[in-house]
């Protein structure tokens, strides 16, 4: 049974990372996990500087899901580099740097400085919800996303990964641009920008009044997406939005995602994405799939 799948070049052991935001760089995870069982960590957004995040209260559950607004908080590239990366090159697993930017160039300066970093890939967070500049604002017009992407790619040494956001009126297009632009992989979807009332307190439920919604609220919306998204290019897919488990791992696969990444449920259950590694090879032992690509975009 091979459960192996290529990314532009990089070879996963199996198809299941762990969605940016939602896993740190793995640390506290490591504990209850092995992380060694994973096709790739993917890391919290990182940028060229500190970032303080959004006000608090910046969580707030929902039913199926729930929202956040936490404005990429991260300490910036520097500890990152000195903290993380060692960290995670103790495992043998691909590690996946998210990177966030105000404008243009911070990307490009986060993207330059990891160069001769051990770092397998990148992927470009042009869709955050929860950022006034950068961010979303690249991620919903397709001239910005091919323009973005093509800077990016004359200064990446490793494949670059494009997210993408949910937030527009056709994913075909945005797919359609990133590809235009150069990148390698894409992946998708970033959150649902959502809102959530407190009716005892009547104020938002998050201080920064909208939220990115989450978890399997979102899943039938990330499926239909992803299916579009991969039927538009001939490009790689990282599908997400919502995965709980294996069977939620193989409709995503179905519908044309090469790999997936496990985001909210590790709150839940910090063991789903191990346990979806699992469930996969179960799910392929009970159909007699002899290689996890047979069922890629299977469904059309
Ligand atoms: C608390 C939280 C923080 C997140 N931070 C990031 C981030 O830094 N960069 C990014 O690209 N996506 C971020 N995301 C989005 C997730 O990576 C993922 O795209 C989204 O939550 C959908 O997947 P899920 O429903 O499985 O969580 C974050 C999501 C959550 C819930």
């Amino acid at each position: 049974m091979n459960t192996k799948v290529n990314l532009a070049g990089v070879e996963l052991k199996n198809p299941v990372m762990t969605a940016s935001g939602t896993f740190g760089s793995g640390e506290e995870y490591s504990e209850m996990i092995d992380l060694n069982h994973l096709g790739a960590v993917v890391t919290k957004g990182v940028a060229n500087v500190p970032w303080p995040g959004n006000p608090t209260p910046r969580i707030a559950e929902t039913y199926g899901g729930m929202i956040n607004a936490i404005g990429l908080q991260n300490p910036g590239m520097e500890v990152f580099i000195k903290r993380d990366i060692p960290f995670l090159k103790q495992y043998d697993t691909k590690i996946i740097v998210n990177v966030c930017g105000k404008t243009t160039e911070d990307y490009i300066e986060v993207v330059e400085r990891l160069a001769d970093e051990p770092v397998d890939m990148l992927e470009i967070n042009i869709s955050c919800p929860n950022v006034k500049e950068g961010g979303i604002a690249f991620g919903q017009d397709p001239k910005a996303v091919e323009a973005i992407t093509r800077e990016v790619k004359k200064y990446a040494k490793q494949p670059v990964i494009m997210k993408l956001s949910p937030n527009v009126t056709d994913i075909g297009v945005m797919a359609k641009a990133a590809e235009a632009g150069g990148a390698d992989v894409l992946s998708l979807i970033n959150t649902l920008t959502g809102m959530k009332i407190d009716i005892n307190r009547r104020t938002f439920a998050v201080a920064n009044k909208t939220g990115g919604l989450s978890g399997p609220a979102i899943k039938p919306i990330a499926v239909r997406m992803v299916y579009q998204a991969a039927n538009a290019v001939k490009l790689p897919i990282v599908g997400m939005g919502g995965i709980m488990n294996a069977e939620d791992a193989v409709e995503f696969i179905l519908a044309g995602a090469t790999a997936v990444s496990v985001g909210t449920a590790n709150f839940r259950n910090p063991y789903a994405a191990e346990e979806t590694v699992r469930g996969i090879e179960d799910y392929m032992k009970k159909y007699q799939v002899k290689d996890i690509g047979e069922i890629v975009g299977a469904v059309r």
